[in-house]
């Protein structure tokens, strides 16, 4: 049985009177992808109010990675809430929150011993993993990068780089940060058509006449040591692959580069893994496929499959700089998210869960790698595992960004039954969030409403 079903038009008369009452009472600042309004979600499928069911290639941007109501995360959240719901870290202390630090703790073995702090959004626990850096070294600049985007508060907003819609008109923002370019290969300097891959990535050397990776890590350095003085910076914030940016994998020969240089100059290396974190790319944090092992990494998202809940876990001298009451919050580690999350690890303890996403990137990077093929929209198709994204342009010489073309798709996809989502610096990229524990025919009803909506593009 197929799993889209559309039984009115989209969106259908519930949702629509449902969006009538948002608008007249909701702040119209939160964005909104579709016009649709759940009823329901299991799995990987969304029911709506009018009884539609659509195939939800976002997993609510990148959350339900183990699909909507896992039924073992559902349950971990009933029974705690049998218990209690409520009682603050603060005040009263639970056992879920110690269980789940030190479980937290041993993602990272390289790091020697670690501590992790709780929090509730990905942007809170940038904002403490930055005080983290900053108590640690007494030192004040923090250096993100070009296309990053690390949230909504104003620390996070700094470190994001992309001004509208998120950061214009909300000045003036913390000092003392600093950006440097991400290793975007697609778009860097005297780089013609698609590079693909970084080549260095498979350990075989590169072939390309230039190591894009060392021009990357030079540009960086030359800007840490001329703009700031490598004694002042306190920490390097970066993605393993950005996100909202564009889903631009950042290849593992710069991430050591840029290990090397932290460890030489007492800087600390922050991953914000809120996005890439828990099988998004196919290992449970996307350092561990890469080899490269952060000071501190900051978690939230897949963490906890839906409530809210974020984490800093890195190297207990770094985090035991912040003394008692220098960090914290009223919901901090929420007792029923500490449960989601222990379960989430739980589930991710069995092998078959990361070898099914891997299964599933690699049939969505075959399925993506053909649409570049078949449509000249298409600029680059890439990703790091399952976390995978089409890069739509107007001229593929010129490689001229086209986010008409990038929200047309993900209109028609809506229409035909297909949730899927649009990021990038110029809004052209369609990014696939899909659910990790999705089944392949599911996936292929979904990729064949996307390659319908390719093909339409191409009839415009
Ligand atoms: C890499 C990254 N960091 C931080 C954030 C902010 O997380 P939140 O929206 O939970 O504040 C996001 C959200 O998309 C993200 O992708």
């Amino acid at each position: 049985m197929p799993a889209i079903h559309l039984q009115t038009e989209i969106p259908g008369p519930r949702s629509r009177a449902v969006f009538a009452e948002r608008q007249q009472h909701v702040a119209p600042g939160p964005f909104h992808t579709t016009p649709i309004v759940a009823a329901h979600a299991e799995g990987s499928v969304i029911t709506d109010v009018d009884g539609n069911r659509f195939l939800d290639l976002t997993s609510g941007i990148g959350v339900t990675n183990l699909g909507h109501r896992d039924p073992a995360v559902m349950e971990a959240v009933a029974r705690q809430a049998e218990q209690f719901v409520h009682t603050s870290i603060n005040v009263v202390a639970y056992e879920g929150y110690v269980q789940l630090a030190k479980r937290l703790n041993a993602l990272l073995p390289e790091a020697g011993p670690c501590k992790t702090f709780l929090a509730n959004s990905g942007a809170e626990a940038v904002e403490n993993a930055v005080k983290f850096a900053r108590a640690a070294t007494g030192r004040q600049a923090v250096v993100a990068f070009e296309h990053g985007y690390h949230g909504r508060t104003y620390m996070a907003m700094a470190l994001t780089a992309k001004a509208h819609p998120y950061k214009s008109g909300f000045a003036p923002f913390p000092a003392e940060v600093y950006r440097a370019a991400y290793p975007d290969f697609y778009r860097w300097p005297g780089v013609t058509g698609d590079p693909g891959a970084c080549p260095s990535a498979a350990e075989s050397g590169c072939p390309l006449s230039r190591c894009l990776c060392q021009e990357a890590f030079a540009a960086f350095a030359e800007m840490a040591r001329a703009q700031i003085g490598e004694t002042n910076v306190a920490a390097v914030i970066i993605e393993p692959v950005a996100g909202e940016g564009g889903f631009i994998p950042a290849p593992a020969p710069f991430l050591k580069l840029l290990r090397e240089w932290c460890d030489k100059h007492g800087v600390v290396l922050i991953f914000d893994e809120v996005q890439t974190g828990f099988g998004r790319t196919g290992s449970l944090l996307a350092c561990q496929q890469l080899g490269v092992t952060p000071d501190l990494v900051v978690m939230a998202k897949g963490l906890a499959n839906g409530l809210p809940l974020s984490a800093v876990t890195g190297r207990a001298a770094v985090i035991d700089a912040v003394g008692l009451g220098g960090v914290g919050g009223t919901y901090c580690g929420n007792p029923l998210a500490c449960a989601a999350a222990l379960a989430v690890l739980d589930r991710f303890e069995d092998p078959a869960v990361l070898a099914h996403a891997r299964h599933l990137g690699e049939q969505l990077r075959q399925r993506l790698d053909g649409f570049a093929q078949q449509f000249p929209q298409i600029g680059q198709a890439r990703g790091l595992g399952p976390m995978r994204a089409l890069e739509l342009v107007s001229d593929r010489q010129a490689k001229t960004p086209d986010k008409a073309a990038a929200q047309s798709v993900v209109r028609y996809a809506y229409e035909h039954g297909v949730i899927v989502m649009a990021c990038g610096t110029h809004g052209n990229v369609l990014r696939f969030l899909i659910p990790l524990t999705m089944a392949e025919e599911e996936l292929e009803e979904g990729l064949a409403v996307i390659e319908a909506a390719l093909a339409s593009l191409a009839k415009a």
